[in-house]
């Protein structure tokens, strides 16, 4: 049987349209506008794209975007200043620094300079702790956004053997705690896993974020199981692929997320939901 297809888009777009009533009132009753900055250094291409669906997304909801463009020639220190002056204008609620940073810069003492308040982005090691401890805090963006997926189809996360493939502090550790928190069980599998596919094979619910196109084949996958695909990839075709092989993942998966279509838009979304709960509680 062919697996059910996750809208991915249809859901965020749900969200966005949750969002704009709330801001509506955040403006009537505080008279705040959630302001969200994203901060962008020097011209890596995807990035620019990426900043730029943030800035539309941030518009089309009535969210205020201020995007911060820099030379790649500039040095961490200018970059430091710069996100502490976004730190201590009050009229900022979200301060996302879009990553990867130029090989010259050092992304941990910029992301500690980001105050947790207005951490966005789930990548201070306040909100981090937060998460690994089952605190309520800002949670990583695309792990937000799997999770809202899984929870859309309906099946039980609880109880459940869930296996994320991949270890990094964007996506797959915040994922793994993330349902670890909801009581699943959670196995995460990197480079140094041995027989990765006698792993997945046991996943009720299955994440995938390493970037390499079409890494996970049907024959990976536990009948029935939810597969989340997180992976972008350009390929040779010029169209964006995912760590999953589509074609032979849907004959056995239950449900699954498409490339593009799936995460993506998700995880505008949980950044555009993130800049409002800010607004809101800090503003
Ligand atoms: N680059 C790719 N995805 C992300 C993200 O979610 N946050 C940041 N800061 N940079 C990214």
């Amino acid at each position: 049987m062919a697996a059910e297809i996750i809208d991915g888009k249809a859901i965020a777009r749900e969200i966005r349209e949750g969002l704009k009533d709330r801001i509506r009132l955040l403006r009537e009753q505080k008279g705040v506008t959630p302001c969200l900055a994203v901060v962008l250094v020097g011209d890596d291409p995807a990035s620019k794209t990426y900043v730029r669906n943030k800035e539309r997304a941030c518009n089309e909801v009535g969210i205020c975007s201020r995007v911060l463009r820099l030379p790649d020639s500039t040095s961490q220190h200018e970059l430091m200043r710069l996100v502490k002056r976004l730190a201590y204008d009050p009229d900022v609620h979200g301060i996302l620094v879009q990553l990867p940073l130029p090989a010259h810069l050092d992304k941990d003492p910029v992301l500690m300079v980001v105050p947790w308040q207005k951490d966005v982005d789930g990548l201070h090691v306040h909100n981090v702790g937060c998460l690994s401890t089952g605190r309520n805090g800002f949670v990583a963006c695309t792990a937000k956004g799997v999770l809202r997926l899984i929870e859309s189809t309906g099946r039980p996360i609880e109880g459940r053997r869930a296996v994320v493939v991949g270890r990094s502090n964007l996506v797959g550790k915040p994922t793994s705690l993330l349902l670890l928190n909801h009581n699943a069980t959670v196995t995460v599998c990197h480079s140094k896993t041995a027989d990765m596919p006698s792993i997945t094979r046991q996943a009720d619910i299955l994440v995938c974020a390493v970037g390499k196109q079409g890494f996970i084949r049907g024959d990976m996958i536990k009948p029935g199981a939810v597969v989340i695909d997180v992976g972008t990839t350009r390929g040779a075709d010029g169209k964006l692929h995912g760590d999953v092989d589509f074609a032979s993942a849907a004959g056995v998966a239950g449900h699954i997320t498409p490339v593009p279509g799936g995460v993506g838009p998700m995880t505008i979304a949980m950044l555009l939901e993130n800049t409002v709960e800010a607004g809101e509680i800090y503003g």
